[in-house]
């Protein structure tokens, strides 16, 4: 599918995100290798903690849902968690591990690149496994049941993916992985609030010590990368990253509403509900495909310095300083 020499100088400069003192602290730091899994071990009680972050979910605590009582508050955040569970687990595999597998697999990597590369493939697997069996159990304990969906944006993004064949099959789906693996850690940094309950917050906790040493690898990567691409290839770069960033950025309005009227609200009342997430969704589409341009038409424009950082504009409040594209040493936990 590739040459070797692509390999080789595609990734040449890498350097790996788990050297510590000369030691590999893969051992030591991922959540595989160091932890127990989490299990739930108290009790669940609706009117004293939250199973997703408040402050990710303020329309939950809206007048109408609180009329309705605790359990439609809590079954408002459930949608939330369940969401967040299946959809990661898909996440995951068809994005994460797709990728890893079409660069572990395509390239004659060089050793720390392809280290790194298993190591993650190996956490992602764990993650999976970890969310699956945590749903389960979750499901025992708040008598909730996971809400099983077809994440259709979801399936639009793996579909826009996997347009790309032959020698760009890798790029489209490297491309997206850099931007998932870029939002995740922030993401889950802030779901795990202390509002939240414990084992739902050490799961979290626990998978965002992983993605916090998987952004700075795929930050690397994009590094290392992005100054060996031709013209073409910065292409695909530029037409999946706005399609990625928007999905990943965009509250799943279309599963809100679900669960809003499954509590038993009126459309109505659901779009009072739901109106402040709307503004925000369709100012970011405009805005993200404007910044993707501008990163690769620096990238192009200037050999000396081809790889920018790019902030995620309007994204401060939900993903602190998240750079895509290119990071420094100090991103490295
Ligand atoms: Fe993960
Ligand atoms: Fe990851």
């Amino acid at each position: 599918m590739m040459v070797t020499e692509n390999g080789s100088m595609h990734f040449a400069d890498y350097l790996s995100v788990y050297r510590d003192d000369g030691e590999d602290s893969w051992d030591r730091h991922a959540v595989v290798r160091s932890k127990q899994r989490v299990s739930i071990d108290e009790r669940f009680d609706l009117g004293r903690s939250h199973l997703f972050s408040p402050s990710l979910t303020e329309f939950a605590d809206h007048r109408h849902v609180a009329d309705l009582g605790p359990e439609a508050i809590a079954r408002v955040r459930w949608g939330r968690l369940s969401d967040y569970l299946l959809r990661t687990e898909r996440v995951e595999i068809e994005i994460v591990n797709r990728a890893l597998a079409l660069l572990l697999t395509g390239f004659d990597l060089p050793r720390a690149s392809k280290a790194d590369l298993l190591k993650i493939y190996t956490d992602e697997g764990y993650h999976v496994l970890m969310m699956s069996e945590f749903g389960y159990e979750l499901q025992e304990v708040t008598g909730f049941k996971l809400v099983r969906r077809t994440f259709q944006d979801l399936n639009d993004l793996v579909s826009e993916v996997n347009r790309f064949s032959g020698d760009d099959a890798w790029l489209a789906a490297t491309t997206c992985a850099i931007v998932t693996e870029t939002l995740i850690s922030g993401t889950l940094r802030k779901a795990a609030d202390e509002k939240v309950f414990g084992p739902v917050r050490a799961i979290l906790s626990d998978h965002a010590r992983d993605e916090s040493y998987h952004h700075a690898s795929f930050s690397r990567l994009a590094k290392s990368l992005i100054p060996c691409l031709s013209r073409r290839e910065l292409e695909v770069v530029e037409y999946v990253a706005p399609i990625a960033l928007h999905n990943f950025l965009t509250p799943d309005l279309k599963n809100i509403c679900e669960d809003l009227t499954s509590v038993g609200l009126a459309d109505s009342q659901i779009e009072e509900v739901t109106g402040s997430l709307v503004d925000p969704i369709r100012s970011h589409a405009a805005l993200l495909s404007a910044s993707v341009a501008t990163l690769c038409a620096q990238n192009r424009g200037n050999g000396a310095e081809r790889t920018v950082p790019m902030r995620i504009p309007g994204s401060g409040s939900r993903c602190g300083h998240s750079h895509i594209f290119g990071v420094s040493q100090r991103d490295v936990p």
